[in-house]
């Protein structure tokens, strides 16, 4: 349940006030949601463009009664609820492309950002804020043009107008919901529902590593750990904690490291 909503015309990210409420004390499931942001942050540093009446663009406060290790787990958690909420509301298929990517017609309607506080050896003070970013009334010419091949809406696939606040109130019963599963059977059950909506698997990948190589490799799933799974060339099979895949595109260059949707200092796609 939804107990309590901080909403805000423009604020810089619902992720930073949501932290700030949390470190003052705010409990599992009150939400943080805003018309606008001016300073929305994607993962890997990008930035994610907020208009106003167009997204959804909010963050929820959850103080999950699991072991730190196992905080990396709510973002697929709550990529599958949005999954599951998208999938009723469009009647289409929705797809989650690892680690936190919502996928509607092979093009990104939505994101998920992850921050954790985990530092506290008292495990109440210990939460997470699930921000979360969603296209809904959004039309092409709304996305910069470097971002309308890859980017889409609900509105875009659908031609409907959905209210913002009832989609917002959907997931966040949802994303609560499924973070009990998570809580009281395990990860087994939402990863199987997870990797039936895998985008990447199968697909070839380039994975940037923390000392800098670029190997290419082939996609066969997140591991019960939440990690990607890539087969090299060779037949090695690596585990992606975080951090960099992409796409390996057709006409790409081997070794040549592209970011399929921008460097860090350009939009991220909506
Ligand atoms: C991504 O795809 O990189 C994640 C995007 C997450 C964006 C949302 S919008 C609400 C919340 N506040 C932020 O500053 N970011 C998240």
């Amino acid at each position: 349940m939804i107990s309590k909503i901080h909403s805000y015309k423009v604020i810089p990210s619902t992720n930073r006030i949501a932290f700030e409420l949390a470190e003052a004390g705010a409990s599992h499931g009150e939400i943080v949601c805003a018309g606008s942001q001016t300073e929305g942050r994607g993962r890997l540093g990008k930035r994610w463009l907020s208009p106003s009446g167009k997204g959804l663009y909010f963050s929820i406060i959850v103080r999950p009664d699991l072991p730190k290790e196992d905080y990396a787990k709510i973002t697929m958690t709550t990529g599958l609820a949005m999954a599951e909420v998208l999938e009723e509301l469009c009647g289409a298929a929705v797809q989650l492309k690892w680690p936190n990517d919502i996928m509607l017609s092979e093009r990104k309607c939505g994101g998920i950002l992850c921050e954790a506080s985990l530092d506290s050896e008292i495990s109440e003070r210990r939460f997470a804020i699930i921000g979360i970013g969603l296209n809904v009334l959004t039309e092409k010419d709304d996305f910069p043009e470097e971002l309308q091949a890859s980017a889409t809406s609900l509105f875009i696939e659908t031609g409907k107008y959905f209210s913002l606040d009832e989609v917002r109130n959907r997931i966040v019963e949802q994303v609560l919901r499924v973070l009990s599963t998570l809580e009281q059977e395990g990860f087994s059950p939402i990863l199987r529902q997870w990797a039936s909506r895998d985008f990447l698997e199968g697909k070839w990948l380039q994975w940037l590593t923390h000392g800098g190589e670029v190997i290419l490799a082939r996609a066969e799933g997140p591991d019960e750990d939440g990690r990607l799974l890539v087969r090299d060339k060779d037949g090695k099979l690596h585990q992606v904690l975080s951090g960099d895949v992409t796409l390996a595109g057709k006409h790409q260059k081997k070794g040549a490291v592209r970011d399929e949707h921008g460097s860090s200092s350009t939009p991220d796609p909506h």
